[in-house]
This record gives C-alpha cells, structure tokens and sequence, in this order.
C-alpha cells in the first residue's frame, strides 16, 4: 500500500515557509509504506514508515540492532501511538552474533494497591470498562526500564537515540489516512477520559496529511534524555503520572515507579526439524502455545498437505484449540505461580493431547478439556537485523489501541489498560475471548499473562526468520502459521505473510478466518463441522528472513507496515 502526503501538509509547510525542494528531502512529511526490501547489510521492519526509517538511519551510522530496535522503539511511542508507547510495556528476544539468546521481560506490573477482586462489584460480577478503560485499567508500565535493559547491548549513546524521536513530538509529522481514521474514531473517548485537551484530538475531523505535534511528550522524552530511566519513573514525569492517577481513581503510586525494573529471563528454545526457534518465555504464553503447537504438528507430515488445503487448515485448527485450552488452564506469572512448562511441551504429553485428533471431523471444545497434569486491537511488533548477525525481535504494546485512553496530563503519553489481561475473575473472558483462572489472577506486582510472541528462528546457528505481529490472542496462531508457511510449505516471505490467516482459541469454539480466505476450503471445513466465521484482519507480520546473506524484509499489508533496509 503506497500513501502519499495531501494538500493539508503542503498548505502547512509552506506557510512555515519551506520550499518545496525542502519539503521533498522532509521525509516527515512525504513518505510512503514500502512493503518489502531486499537488501544485504541490515534491515528494520516495523508498523510505521518513519519509525522504520529511524531505525535503518542508525544502522547506517554503523549503530548495532540494539540501536536501531531503541531508536525504532522510542520513535514508535511518537509516530505510531495507538500502540507504540512509553506507557506500556513489552518483551524483547534477540539473538547476539556471539551466539548467546536472550528474552527480556518488561511487561507491565499489577500496582501494589491491587487486589484480586478489584474489577468485581459488590454481586461478584465483572466490572470490564473498568479493566478495560481508565485509570484503574492501567498497569506499572514497563516500556522505559526495557529500554534501558536494551541498552545494555547497545553500542551508540542514548542521546543519540532518542533524539529522532523528541524531534517527530517537538515539530510533529504527518498522519496517515489509517491513523486519521483511529484518531477521529476514538475521539469521544479521548474527550471523556481525559480533562484536559490532548494531542490526540482537535475540534475538526482529522484527515490524512494532518500534523501530530505533541510538545508535552517531547518534554517527557527530553527528561528521559537528559535523566535515563529516573526521567520516567521519578521525579517530574513520576509525579504527574501519580497525579493523573488521583484524578481518576487510578492506584498506581510513586513507589510502584520507584520500584518497577525489567527482567532477563531464559529464552524458551526449542528444534523444529532442521532449524532452532527462541521466543518468549512467561509471563507471554506465546512461546509455550507456538511450542506446542509446533510439536503437535511434527509428526503429522504437515508439507505434504499443502498450504491452506481444507486438511492442513484442520490439523492446524486442531492444535491451537487444544493450546489455548491449555493456555487458561496452567499458564500465569511464573514469578507468582507454578506452571508446569516442561510437562506442557513434552513430546508425551503433546502426543497423548492429539490422541482424539481425527482427520476431516471438527473436534469440539466441550470435549477438549485443558490436559492432565499430575502436578501441584493494539500492539505493534518490529524486528531488526544488523550487519554485525545481531537480531531483535520486539512486541510492544498499550493493549488494545490507545490502551487505557488516559493521556498522563503535562507528560503527553497514553497508559496502558494491561490490567484486563489478567483473569478479572475466573471464566470470565477478557477483551480477547482469553479466560483463564487463579493463575493469572491479580496479585500486587504480579505480571498478567500476554500473548506476544517475539520469535527468532536459526538455521545452522545464524539467523533466519525475525518475526512476530500483534493481535491479541491471534499472536500466537499467526506466528505458528508464519513460521509453518516458510518451514513446512517453503513459502516465500511475502505470501507467509500476507496470505489470509485463521484463528482458533479452543473458547469461543469457532474457526475465524480472514475474509480473503479461499472460499472452496471454507466450505470444506464446514462440512467437517467447524464453526468459522469472518472477520477483520488477523495480526500485523513483520518478517525478516535470511537467505544466503541476502536479506528479506516484509511489512504486512494488513496496516501501514514499512519495510526498510541497506
Ligand atoms: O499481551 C497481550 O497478549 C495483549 N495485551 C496484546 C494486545 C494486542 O496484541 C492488541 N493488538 N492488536
């Protein structure tokens, strides 16, 4: 999809008085998606063009990954804020050309002042606008301690790489139409969760070419600048974060900020024929259900089948129900819980799961149960490769767009609403159809389970797939797929992309599809007996793939992803 400025930024640069030879080399006002680059030194691949952009100009500077991914990242909180953010939180898999992998853990924290019940009314019922929207939907954010925790590998100074990002906030850039649509459609709820006016909204409709000016959030980023992670979670920035919370009846205070730091963790790893997938370990189920998923179709010579043949799509189908049925059973904060990781992934336990698989005949999520076990829409994913063999893979995100709607007044950034990614209360199903029981429930300091699943694959130890996308509960599945496309089907990387996606999650018991789906296989699944159901689109892929030091870069057709490389 190409996108070009409108009349609307013409009219406003010249009468800040630039020509039009300035106005072409402005790449914050003239700019267009590209959707894939083939290239041979390093590549950035993320929801938005000017972040993209911002990241390929420090790999040019000779920055490393870690550089470009903080440089795309902080860029994202500007020119992409329904979902890039520094009021939310994220995970980060990347591989170091040394060899070593990592998974680093910045979700957002349940607030100290958090308890179980606390989206319950006084009749026990679930008080969803409340996790969902709002002050008190928002989480410990996480995004600036990763950050940080990023920059441990990083090899150029962090002024230099925030500054892109305090220049898009200070002097503004020009929306797309998609971003102009999401804008005008959240306004009300701008208006009503927000006091004061906020960068997000203005008193006409806006319109494709507009500019985004946010002074406030470029303060916050000067502070982050000039002080590192203290800039965010003490003094100014913390204390109008507590602020904005009084005013709302949010529960986050100074010692939450004061007290929140990001994790390393072990990397989930695991061998998939001839190639090594690292994901992300808890609190993300995703690595575990891609692992599982992944195991589950192993044996079933999936290649043979083709891609998106009626019988490949209900193999595939029949996986994920019986992962997610898993997913709301065992998995929670494996800081605060005890999950049985081993038992879930093991090749005995997956083989015993898909005993009752039967060819051509819908299975049932009445029948399926989660397994027995003898044991006490907004996110945005990018991926960088350098040309050092350093390789990221980050999912970020605010939960669904705009997060909470709560603009942190005279700091200019949106919170979070995470807190509904925990179970509110057992059985009941949060914004994604998710259940889940006490091991996600809420807890002081506790982080709620997620579904990012930022995912490196190797092949004979150097990087081959980058990739990861958001969506939700759909994350996992259109990474299964993804990477299923490309290792099984020997598909290239932009149909293994952009090819139409289905979705199944054990609860609601429906097959979703995208609406490009081939109609004849469909009908096929039909008749097996499969609920399915149209709908939007499912995921955002990024992809990077490897091959031969040749470098492929693919931004997903489904948004204004942008691919771009040297
Ligand atoms: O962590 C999670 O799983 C969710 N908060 C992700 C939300 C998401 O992907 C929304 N994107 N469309």
């Amino acid at each position: 999809m190409t996108w070009k400025i409108t009349f609307t930024c013409l009219a406003f640069i010249f009468s800040v008085g630039r020509s039009s030879a300035q106005l072409k080399r402005d790449y914050t006002f003239n700019y267009a998606s590209q959707k894939k680059v083939n290239c041979h030194n390093g590549a950035v691949v993320s929801a938005h063009p000017l972040a993209s952009r911002v990241g390929t100009a420090i790999l040019k500077k000779g920055g490393n990954a870690f550089d470009a991914a903080i440089a795309t990242q902080l860029a994202l909180a500007v020119v992409y804020p329904g979902a890039g953010n520094i009021g939310g939180g994220g995970f980060m898999v990347a591989h170091l050309k040394d060899g070593k992998n990592i998974a680093l853990d910045y979700r957002e924290k349940a607030p100290i002042l958090a308890s179980r019940d606390m989206y319950l009314d006084s009749a026990g019922n679930a008080q969803l606008h409340l996790s969902q929207d709002g002050h008190l939907a928002a989480g410990v954010p996480g995004a600036i301690a990763g950050i940080f925790a990023e920059m441990k590998y990083a090899s150029l100074p962090f002024k230099k790489l925030i500054q892109p990002a305090i220049d898009l906030a200070e002097n503004g850039f020009a929306i797309t139409a998609a971003q102009a649509k999401a804008l005008n459609e959240y306004r009300d709820e701008f208006l009503q969760r927000n006091g004061s006016p906020t960068a997000f909204t203005k008193d006409d409709p806006w319109k494709a070419g507009d500019m985004l000016i946010q002074k406030e959030l470029s303060a916050t980023l000067k502070r982050i600048r000039d002080k590192g992670q203290k800039g965010f979670y003490e003094g100014e920035t913390a204390k109008l974060i507590v602020a904005e919370m009084q005013r709302g009846k949010g529960i986050i205070t100074m010692a939450d900020l004061q007290h929140y730091s990001a994790k390393e963790r072990d990397a989930l790893e695991f061998d998939h024929k001839k190639f090594h997938i690292i994901t992300m370990p808890l609190p993300s189920s995703g690595g575990i259900l891609v692992e599982q998923m992944m195991k589950m179709i192993s044996e079933k010579k999936i290649a043979k089948m083709k891609f998106q043949t009626a019988a490949a799509v209900q193999l595939m189908t029949e996986v994920e129900r019986r992962a997610f049925a898993d997913r709301g059973e065992f998995l929670g904060d494996p800081d605060f819980v005890k999950v049985p990781v081993e038992t879930l992934v093991s090749d005995a336990y997956l083989k015993e799961r898909m005993k009752d698989f039967e060819p051509g005949k819908a299975g049932s999520s009445t029948l399926t149960k989660p397994g027995h076990i003898k044991e006490s829409e907004q996110t945005t994913h990018f991926c960088v490769l350098d040309k050092f063999g350093n390789a990221v893979s980050i999912t970020t995100t605010l939960n669904d767009s705009y997060g909470s709607k709560t603009v942190v007044t005279g700091a200019g950034f949106i919170l979070n609403d995470e807190m509904d990614d925990f179970s509110v209360k057992p059985g009941v199903p949060n914004m994604y159809g998710a259940i889940g029981n006490d091991k996600n429930a809420i807890a002081p300091g506790k982080r709620m389970l997620s579904s990012m699943t930022p995912t490196i694959v190797l092949k004979k130890g150097e990087p081959y797939i980058i990739t990861g996308t958001p969506g939700g509960t759909t994350i996992p599945t259109s990474v299964f797929q993804t990477l299923v496309n490309i290792m099984e089907f020997g598909m290239n990387a932009d149909d293994a992309v952009n090819k139409p996606k289905f979705h199944h999650q054990w609860l609601p018991d429906s097959l979703y599809i995208e609406k490009d789906f081939p109609v004849t296989i469909q009908k096929q699944l039909e008749q097996m007996g499969y609920k399915v159901k149209p709908r939007s689109a499912i995921g955002r892929t990024e992809l990077i793939l490897i091959k031969r030091r040749s470098i492929i870069a693919i931004g997903d057709k489904r948004g204004d992803d942008d691919a771009e490389g040297y």
